[in-house]
């Protein structure tokens, strides 16, 4: 939540970094600001997208080459201008930028108020650039000093961006539980949020670790040391990542974009990891570690949202193909409630970002147990990747897309590739199965692409269905966490009220709500359910409720009763999640987009929810 962007060389800073900031807008957007050193220290910050902030500094004088940028996801105080950021001191000498939550802000702000200070926001960062400006003037300090001493005296988590007029050759940036990464290019540095703001300057990065502080300036370079006042030697790695993977590529928005990659995405998440002609599946994070997973009590996924769902049917996976009992959990539920665990469990954490606070939450937890913690992230060079002891990455590439859609598809590909080796390493399935499996594995990225070519099809019933203020999700098995996730895509990005429900619990409740103005998405392409869903949708149709199903090529009992049907290529039970969910999410950016929705960046929501 929240990004921010830093810059320091010779070029226009201020051009750099809104350019950064847009590309850093799926971590919030309630409000952005700059702040730029020229003859003195200008700062320019609005409500509102990057948008507002372009507009407004459109005639201003933002001359100069260092400044540092913040896009919001308000935490304390209301989006407006005075609580965007930068924020600064009394003095008026720094300029402050902050993603996180300092916890002690209270105690820090009544005593900085007796000692003269004034505050104009209501925000926590604004408490942080006082007491940085204290400490500095007491002490007559440089700003790392005093930035590193201010820190010493914070509870909570932070990244930071700071500059200091009278200093004007120095750049600090410091993280704590909110990721921050500098960017190393010729003559010039850069701080942000993740690597995306300056991509198209360097490749070269550092990943700050907690308790960090760097400080950057043209004459010394990158320097490092924490928050003790130890040196740290600066690890410099090369990004992997091309910048068209932050375009939209001529797709109307980032989420389509993302979900017609899915084919390349599931492919990229199995390439090397399997090969049916070998009859094999390897995932390397897990050889390493193979007999604490072969040895496991048990296996607990921790994740949220989206991530959470494509735990489920991880869940379903392993249980079904290699008999390990599995527990998925809420992060933000397991971290609180006092859970047993042992050195004979292994806690997998599931994340697209890989920032998430919940979900690293629970994996220190974990680890302090210790549970053998396994990550299965997509970005990488994380907090999450950094923080477990083994993993596999996704290898979706940025997901820009507030809804989460091919990082989805990327962790359910990569379970099913932990859930098959497991199998095979327990011998809990037949050779003939297996192999059955890793083929028909290998076909999936060829029937998304099929699935893909009913979009027309899909827009159509989005538009049948787009004014219903409510939907029901329905789906059994395999297929349960699937409607759960149909659901969360819907609300999310139309903001139209859904629920998922496993099929069969509809007449325990949720059946009093259907009437003529109730849609409910049936996904029946499991058989081994099939003949149970045909009644739950008997059940739904006798009381008037509108069927849109989803069902295997050829259907016909449901095709028969249904008001509208998407047909997609049948597989093995297992693997049916990979399709079913894709119909679902053309129909929710469909749906989200005939209401007029931002589709990408939806209300209230951040892509990366570092805060509790
Ligand atoms: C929904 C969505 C969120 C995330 C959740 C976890 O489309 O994107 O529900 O899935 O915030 O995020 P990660 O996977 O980054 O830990």
């Amino acid at each position: 939540m929240c990004g921010i962007v830093g810059y320091i060389g010779s070029r226009q800073a201020d051009k750099l970094i809104i350019k950064g900031l847009e590309r850093l807008e799926y971590r919030g957007y309630d409000s952005a600001g700059i702040a730029i050193i020229n003859d003195g220290l200008s700062i320019f910050k609005k409500a509102g997208k990057v948008k507002a902030l372009r507009k407004l500094v459109a005639n201003a004088d933002t001359s100069g080459t260092v400044g540092i940028g913040h896009t919001r996801w308000a935490t304390h105080g209301e989006p407006n201008d005075i609580n965007a950021h930068p924020h600064t001191g009394n003095s008026g000498r720094l300029a402050l930028v902050h993603n996180g939550i300092i916890e002690n802000y209270g105690v820090l702000k009544s005593a900085l108020i007796a000692e003269g200070h004034t505050f104009d926001s209501e925000t926590d960062t604004e408490v942080l650039v006082h007491l940085i400006e204290q400490i500095q003037k007491d002490g007559n300090l440089a700003l790392e000093e005093a930035v590193r001493l201010a820190l010493t005296r914070v509870e909570g988590a932070y990244a930071i961006a700071v500059i200091d007029r009278d200093n004007p050759s120095v750049l600090v940036g410091a993280r704590k539980a909110s990721p921050l990464v500098v960017g190393i290019g010729e003559g010039e540095y850069f701080i942000g949020s993740d690597a995306s703001p300056f991509l198209d300057s360097t490749k070269r990065v550092v990943y700050l670790d907690d308790n960090q502080i760097a400080t950057v300036s043209l004459e010394n370079g990158l320097q490092i040391r924490n928050t003790a006042n130890e040196e740290q030697p600066p690890f410099i790695q090369e990004l992997d990542l091309q910048i068209e993977a932050l375009e939209k590529e001529g797709y109307e928005h980032f989420m389509l974009k993302e979900i017609y990659e899915q084919p390349k995405t599931i492919f990229d998440a199995m390439r090397g990891r399997i090969s049916s002609k070998e009859s094999r599946v390897t995932l390397r994070g897990l050889e390493e570690y193979a007999n604490r997973f072969v040895r496991a009590n048990r296996i607990i996924i921790v994740a949220c949202g989206t991530s959470y769902h494509s735990g489920l049917i991880g869940e379903y996976l392993i249980e079904d193909l290699a008999r390990i009992p599995v527990e998925v959990e809420y992060a933000s539920e397991f971290r609180y409630r006092n859970p047993i665990l042992s050195e004979r469990d292994i806690v997998i954490a599931l994340s697209q970002s890989g920032e998430t606070a919940d979900t690293m939450a629970a994996l220190e937890l974990a680890k302090s147990k210790g549970a053998l913690i396994y990550g299965i992230v997509n970005s990488v060079g994380s907090s999450i990747a950094r923080l477990t002891d083994a993993g596999s990455y996704i290898h979706a590439g940025p997901e820009i897309g507030v809804a989460s859609t091919k990082a989805f598809t990327g962790q359910v590909t990569v379970l099913t590739l932990l859930a098959l080796s497991l199998a095979r390493k327990l011998s809990t399935i037949s050779n003939t199965y297996f192999q059955t499996l890793v083929r028909e594995l290998e076909l999936i990225p060829a029937m998304v692409e099929e699935i893909l070519q009913e979009n027309d099809h899909i827009k159509y019933i989005a538009k049948e269905v787009k004014d219903h203020r409510n939907a029901l999700y329905l789906g059994r098995g395999y297929n349960y966490p699937v409607a759960l996730e149909g659901a969360l895509k819907l609300k999310e990005i139309s903001y139209v009220h859904a629920e998922g429900y496993p099929a069969a619990e509809m007449k325990h409740g949720p059946i009093a709500l259907i009437d003529e103005n109730m849609p409910v998405y049936v996904t029946a392409t499991n058989p081994s359910a099939y003949d149970k869903i045909v009644s739950n949708v008997q059940e739904v149709v006798a009381r008037k409720g509108r069927v849109i199903a989803i069902v295997n090529k050829g259907e016909q009992a449901i095709a028969k009763i249904a008001d509208h049907v998407i047909e997609i290529p049948s597989t093995e039970e297992p693997l049916t999640p990979l399709l079913s969910v894709i119909p679902l999410q053309l129909l929710s950016y469909h749906i989200a987009v005939e209401l007029g929705r931002n589709v990408d960046q939806p209300r209230n929501l951040a892509k990366s929810v570092t805060v509790e």
